[in-house]
């Protein structure tokens, strides 16, 4: 949720800034601004609703010069989006312009403070009482910027990263971190801020993670940056080198970042399990698992916490882990965990799943599992980021960067991770027995492969979507590992396409939703050769008798189902509990099928950022 960049050196800033919204918009793309100290005429402000594009069109004629600038995307929290409340927010004095991404719980107290001490607002954001603070405590109490940012920070509860310039010190930008990801970058003579490391990369792999509480203050010349605490007490950081490279975090000739990361899924399933699954041993290593075999085998159970499609992932960890492991797992949502005030205890294994490492109500979740004395286990996507900072230990997936906001890739490595898990520790519990897990061991490692089978069948998809735009409305039925798949693929047509979809566990439609179906509705069926077969064959023939339409995903060579549905997407056939890593990718290409054919911005869909840093 927005976006932050920032830049001060030898360079023009405004070409880096705003290449690193365009990298940052994933985040939030309501509307964008940029603040720069210009060679002619000092701070200068530009901002519009609307995405970056519109930025760049709004500026053409305007002065963009220096070498110093702070940038914002943003997704709107408080105030509707429009350019009085994107960011930078300017203060009253006109000398500060600040960026913000987070919430400020308290910002109506410190409001209505200001306020009563003449100070005037122009925006209905929570981010410009901000601004408006750090102003009045410089120009009371005559300070510099970084002692006013220090005893404004004090005041202020709630969520933030944040970055400020101020026209009388032109030659530092100030920021600032809690509970919101912020990123310096360390170049030679220059600096560079980003909400992750994606605007960064491209000039350095030097970068600082800041921590909660943590200023920084990126002074132009100087070697290092500085990071102080709010009694300016200095903080030693050590300096990271980020892996990444560019082509991870572009479109690489696909029309869409979702085409892209949906047809990566071999290689980066490949990457999850690289140094891990090894079939010439027969065997899978995690190094968490032998580091903290203690706590993590002895557990007497585990709780999985997660948000969204990461919460679809974590319904077929519990299967997992509870056939093959024999633990009891419990799946929640972040969300409801945090404050169902649960009972839990240091006997517990809490499973933190998030692409982003940084979705507020996991991180929030995290905090509270740990305060009862749980063993923390993270599994998330973005290197460095919060949460799998807050855990005891964890796995990274180690599908590269997401970039589309709809979650596709990370899914699959979600699921992958969770194999891989379930694999070590009933290994480690002795509740596999050898034959079932050198099977499963090789069928993992067979995965990628057979997803690009999978992935052939990409025009056939696009071909059945053409059918199917007209629909209002889309039923998605699974069982067994199939059903969070049937959730998922719901989330998925719905987030993109803006078409009302249900998924269920296929038994329980003559429940209820069986009363939906009629000649219009497409009822997505994954009926893959597994024990369940027969029980599906059933629930296809009771839509066909009410005259639903029937897309049916299959096991190659079925053809009592392709008989009775009206489309189908054939799968190789899997071990039972793997086959969402490929069931799951037909109804991947479905959506964004359906959505491009709407002519819906697939990558940014509406209301919705990549990463959820507020509650
Ligand atoms: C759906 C999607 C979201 C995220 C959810 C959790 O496509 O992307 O539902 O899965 O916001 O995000 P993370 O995994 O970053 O915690």
């Amino acid at each position: 949720m927005c976006g932050i960049v920032g830049y001060i050196g030898r360079r023009q800033a405004y070409p880096v800034l705003i290449k690193g919204l365009k990298r940052l918009e994933y985040r939030g793309y309501d509307s964008a601004g940029v603040a720069l100290i210009t060679e002619t005429k000092g701070l200068e402000v530009y901002k519009t609703k609307g995405k970056v594009a519109d930025l760049e069109a709004y500026v053409e004629d305007k002065d963009v010069t220096g070498t110093v600038g702070i940038a914002h995307t943003r997704w709107a929290t408080h105030g509707e989006p429009n350019a009085t409340n994107a960011h930078p927010h300017i203060s009253c004095s006109g000398n500060l312009a600040l960026i913000h991404n987070g919430i400020i719980e308290n910002y109506t107290v410190l409001k209505e403070a200001l306020q009563r001490h003449g100070v005037a607002f122009k925006s209905s954001t929570d981010t410009e009482v901000l601004v408006q603070l750090i102003d009045y405590i410089q120009q009371h109490l005559k300070t510099d910027l970084l002692t006013a940012v220090r005893l404004a920070l004090r005041q202020v509860i709630g969520a933030y990263a944040i970055a400020i310039l101020d026209r009388n010190e032109p030659n530092q930008i100030i920021a600032a971190r809690k509970s919101s990801p912020l990123v310096v970058g360390i170049g030679d003579d220059e600096f560079f801020l980003g909400s992750d490391a994606s605007p960064i990369i491209e000039y350095t792999d030097k970068v600082v993670y800041l921590d909660d509480n943590d200023i920084a203050v990126l002074r132009r010349g100087a070697k290092e940056a500085e990071f102080v605490n709010f009694d300016n007490e200095k903080i030693e950081h050590d300096v990271k080198t980020v892996d990444l490279d560019l082509g991870q975090i572009e479109k690489g000739g696909y029309p869409h970042f979702m085409l892209k990361e949906i047809f990566e899924q071999p290689k980066s399933l490949r990457d999850c399990m690289r140094g891990r699954v090894n079939v010439e041993a027969n065997n899978v290593v995690l190094s968490a698992v032998i580091d903290y075999r203690k706590e993590l085998i002895n557990a007497r159970r585990y709780i999985i916490v997660a948000c969204g499609t990461s919460w679809h992932a974590s319904l077929i960890g519990k299967q997992l882990l509870e056939s093959i492991c024999q633990i009891p797992v419990e799946v929640e949502y972040a969300s409801e965990f945090r404050y169902s005030n649960p009972v839990i205890d240091s006997r517990d294994v809490v499973i933190a799943i998030s692409q982003s490492g940084e979705t507020a109500d996991t991180l929030a979740a995290i905090q509270l599992a740990k305060e009862r004395g749980a063993f923390i286990f993270g599994i998330c996507n973005a290197i460095g980021s919060s949460i799998p900072r807050a855990t005891n230990t964890g796995c990274y997936i180690h599908v590269g960067p997401e970039i589309g906001v709809a979650s596709t890739k990370a899914f699959t490595g979600q699921v992958t991770v969770l194999t891989m898990l379930a694999l070590a520790l009933g290994k480690a519990r002795g509740t596999i027995n050898n034959t079932d897990y050198v099977n499963l061991v090789r069928e993992l490692d067979s995965i990628p492969q057979k997803m690009e089978k999978v992935l052939e069948q990409n025009d056939h998809v696009r071909d059945i979507s053409r059918v199917f735009t007209y629909a209002r409305n889309f039923l998605y039925l699974g069982r067994g590992y199939n059903y969070p798949v049937a959730l998922e693929g719901a989330l998925k047509l719905k987030e993109i396409s803006y078409i009302h979809a249900e998924g269920y566990p296929a038994a329980e439609m003559k429940h209820g939703p069986i009363a939906l179906i009629d000649d219009e509705m497409p009822v997505v069926v994954v009926a893959t050769q597994n024990p369940l077969y027969d029980k599906l064959m059933s629930n296809i023939q009771e839509i066909k008798a009410r005259n639903g339409r029937v897309i049916a995903i299959v096991t190659e060579g079925d053809e009592k189902v392709k008989a009775l549905a009206d489309e189908f997407v054939e799968l190789p056939q899997t071990i039972e509990c793997l086959e969402p890593l490929l069931s799951t990718i037909p109804l991947q290409l479905l959506a964004y099928h359906i959505a491009v054919q709407k002519g819906k911005n697939v990558d940014q869909p509406r209301n919705l950022a990549k990463s959820v840093t507020v509650e």
